[in-house]
C-alpha cells in the first residue's frame, strides 16, 4: 500500500516535471526567427528618453554575424535565454512579442559577478539615482572572451568609454607605460588575482601574431608548444627553453619580440572598485619580489578567439627578447633609486631655475616697469 503511493507520487510528479519541461525543450524559439525580423537593419523603434524627454530612434537590428562570434552564442545560449520573457511568437499580432519587453538580468547567469559587483564603487552610484548596468562596461549581444584580450582591448572596451585615465594619475609617473602594460582593475581591484601575459609581437609587421598562424611558421601543434620547448619537462619553460624558443623563431626569420602585459584574472573579484582603495605603493610592484609578477605565461590565441597558456618562469621577464619589462627585475630596484634622485635633483633644479631666471631678467623687468610709467 505505502508502495503504491509512493509510486504514483513519483510518477506524477514526473508527469508534473515534463509538462514543465515539453514547452521550453520541444518549441524553444530558435535564434533563426528572430533574426527573420532583427536582421533587418532598418528595423527601429520610436521611444522617449526619460532624461531629456525627447523622441529618439532606437535601432533594433542584431549583427547575426557578429553575435554568432559572440562567447554567449558559441556557449549554445540562446535570443531568449536572455530575453526570457518572450517563451513563444505570436505571428497574429504585428510585434509577435511584448511590445516591452523586461531588462535582461545579466546576474541570473553571473551571479558571482553579480554578488562582487553589489558593494561596488558602481553600484554605489545608485544612491545617486545613476544605474550602471553590467553592460555599460561588457556590451551585451556582441560579448567576446575575455582572456585573450591585450590590456588595450580591455580598458579601451571597459573603463575609457567613461574615464579619461591622464585626468586622476598625476602622481604616477610614465601614465603612457601603466596604462599600456598594466590592466586597470589591477590597481583599482587589488584583491583580483593577476598573471602577466607574453603575446608575441611581430617587429616587422607590428603586430600581434595569432597562435594559429606562429604555430603554423613552427610546424607545431598546440599540444606539441610545451613537448617541444619545455625539455627538462618541469611543466614551466625556463630561461634556457626559452632562448630556444626565440631562436627556433629566428631561423624560421621570424623577428618577434615578446609583450609583457600585466592583466588581471578572468575573475569576479575584478568587480571589487572602491573608493580609496587603489595600489598606489612603487615598491610593491617594483620591487625584485614583487607578488605581482609571480604568474608568468605565454599567450596564445586561436582563430576562435579561445585561448591556450603557458606557464614560463619568473626571471624570463628580464630577458632581451621581452619588451620593457626587463627593467622590472633585480635592476629595477636600481632603477627607480635613480629616478626618485632624478625628481628630487629635478625638483630642485626646477626651483633653482626659476629663481635664477627671475635674478636673471630682474635688470630687464626694471627696466620694462621704468618704461610703463
Ligand atoms: C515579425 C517580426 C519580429 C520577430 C520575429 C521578432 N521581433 Fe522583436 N521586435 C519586432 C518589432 C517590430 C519590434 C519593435 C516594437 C516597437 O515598435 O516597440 C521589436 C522589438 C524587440 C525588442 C525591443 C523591446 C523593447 O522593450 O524595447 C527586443 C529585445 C526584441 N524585439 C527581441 C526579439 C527576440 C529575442 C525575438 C525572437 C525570440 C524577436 N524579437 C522576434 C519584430 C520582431
Ligand atoms: C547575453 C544576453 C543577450 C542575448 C543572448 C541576446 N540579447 Fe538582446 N539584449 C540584451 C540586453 C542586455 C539588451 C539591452 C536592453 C535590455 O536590457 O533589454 C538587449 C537588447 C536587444 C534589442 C533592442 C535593441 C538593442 O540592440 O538594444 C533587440 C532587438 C534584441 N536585444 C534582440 C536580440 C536577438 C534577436 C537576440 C538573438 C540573436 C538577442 N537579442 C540575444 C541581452 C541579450
Ligand atoms: C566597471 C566595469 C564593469 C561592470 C559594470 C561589470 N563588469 Fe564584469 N568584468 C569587468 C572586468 C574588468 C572583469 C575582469 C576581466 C578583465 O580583466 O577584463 C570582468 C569580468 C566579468 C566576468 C568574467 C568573470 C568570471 O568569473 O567568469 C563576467 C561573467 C562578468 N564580468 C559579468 C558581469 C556582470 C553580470 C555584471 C553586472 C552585475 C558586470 N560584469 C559588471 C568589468 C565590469
Ligand atoms: C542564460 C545565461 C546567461 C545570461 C543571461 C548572460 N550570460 Fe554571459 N555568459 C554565459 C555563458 C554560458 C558564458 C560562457 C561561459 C563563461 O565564461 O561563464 C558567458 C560568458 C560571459 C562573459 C565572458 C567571460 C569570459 O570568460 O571571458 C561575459 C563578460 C559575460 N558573459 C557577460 C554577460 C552580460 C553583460 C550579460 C547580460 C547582458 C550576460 N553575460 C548574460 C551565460 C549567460
Ligand atoms: C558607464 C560609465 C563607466 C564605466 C564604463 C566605468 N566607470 Fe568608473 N565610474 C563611473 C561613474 C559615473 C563613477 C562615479 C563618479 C562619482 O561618484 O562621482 C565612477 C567611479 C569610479 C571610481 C571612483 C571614483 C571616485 O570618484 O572615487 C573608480 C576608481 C572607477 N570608477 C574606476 C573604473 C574602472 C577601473 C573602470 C573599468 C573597469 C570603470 N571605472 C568603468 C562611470 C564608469
Ligand atoms: C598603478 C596603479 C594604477 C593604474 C594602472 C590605474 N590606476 Fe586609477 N588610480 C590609482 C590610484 C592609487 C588612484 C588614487 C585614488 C585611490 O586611492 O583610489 C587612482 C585614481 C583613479 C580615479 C579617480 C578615483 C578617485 O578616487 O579620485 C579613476 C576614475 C581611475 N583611477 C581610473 C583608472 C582607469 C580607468 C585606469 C586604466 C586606464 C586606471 N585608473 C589605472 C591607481 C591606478
Ligand atoms: C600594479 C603595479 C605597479 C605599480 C603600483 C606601479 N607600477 Fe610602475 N610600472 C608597472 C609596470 C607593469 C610597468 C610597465 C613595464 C615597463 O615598462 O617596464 C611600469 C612602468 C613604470 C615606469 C616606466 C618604465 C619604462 O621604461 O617605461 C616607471 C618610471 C614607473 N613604472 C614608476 C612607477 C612609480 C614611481 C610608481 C609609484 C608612484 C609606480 N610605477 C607604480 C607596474 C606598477
Amino acid at each position: 500500500m505505502k508502495k503504491m503511493t509512493r509510486c504514483t507520487l513519483r510518477c506524477g510528479l514526473y508527469i508534473v516535471l515534463i509538462c514543465c519541461i515539453w514547452p521550453f525543450t520541444l518549441w524553444a524559439v530558435e535564434n533563426s526567427e528572430c533574426f527573420d525580423c532583427h536582421s533587418d537593419e532598418s528595423l527601429t523603434k520610436e521611444s522617449t528618453s526619460n532624461i531629456l524627454q525627447v523622441e529618439i530612434t532606437e535601432s533594433l537590428y542584431v549583427d547575426e554575424e557578429k553575435f554568432n562570434h559572440s562567447i554567449h552564442n558559441l556557449n549554445d545560449i540562446t535570443c531568449v535565454d536572455c530575453h526570457s520573457d518572450i517563451e513563444e511568437l505570436n505571428y497574429d499580432e504585428e510585434v509577435p512579442h511584448a511590445i516591452y519587453l523586461q531588462a535582461v538580468v545579466c546576474a541570473s547567469c553571473h551571479e558571482e559577478s553579480g554578488e562582487e559587483f553589489k558593494s561596488s564603487v558602481h553600484m554605489e552610484m545608485r544612491n545617486k539615482g545613476i544605474t550602471m548596468t553590467c553592460y555599460a562596461c561588457h556590451g551585451y549581444h556582441y560579448v567576446h572572451q575575455i582572456e585573450g584580450a591585450s590590456v588595450a582591448e580591455r580598458t579601451n572596451s571597459v573603463c575609457l568609454k567613461c574615464h579619461n585615465p591622464y585626468q586622476y594619475h598625476e602622481w604616477l609617473p610614465a601614465g603612457d607605460s601603466h596604462f599600456a602594460f598594466v590592466e586597470c582593475v589591477v590597481c583599482h581591484a587589488p584583491d583580483v588575482p593577476r598573471h602577466i601575459n607574453l603575446r608575441f609581437f611581430d617587429l616587422v609587421t607590428n603586430k600581434f601574431y595569432n597562435g594559429d598562424d606562429l604555430l603554423k611558421i613552427l610546424g607545431i601543434d598546440y599540444d606539441e608548444f610545451m613537448p617541444t620547448f619545455d625539455k627538462n619537462k618541469d611543466e614551466i619553460i625556463n630561461s634556457g627553453e626559452f632562448d630556444d624558443l626565440v631562436l627556433m623563431l629566428k631561423h624560421k626569420k621570424i623577428r618577434t619580440i615578446f609583450h609583457a602585459e600585466l592583466v588581471a584574472d578572468v575573475d569576479s573579484i575584478a568587480h571589487q572598485i572602491h573608493r580609496g582603495s587603489a595600489q598606489k605603493t612603487c615598491g610593491n610592484c617594483h620591487a625584485a619580489d614583487s607578488p605581482y609578477f609571480n604568474a608568468v605565461s605565454i599567450l596564445l590565441t586561436m582563430d576562435d578567439g579561445t585561448v591556450e597558456r603557458y606557464n614560463v618562469e619568473r626571471s624570463v621577464l628580464e630577458s632581451y627578447h621581452v619588451n620593457h619589462f626587463y627593467l622590472l627585475g633585480g635592476t629595477r630596484i636600481k632603477l627607480l633609486d635613480k629616478l626618485g634622485l632624478l625628481i628630487i635633483v629635478g625638483g630642485v633644479c626646477g626651483a633653482f631655475g626659476h629663481l635664477s631666471v627671475r635674478l636673471l631678467t630682474r635688470p630687464i623687468r626694471r627696466r620694462r616697469e621704468e618704461n610703463d610709467k
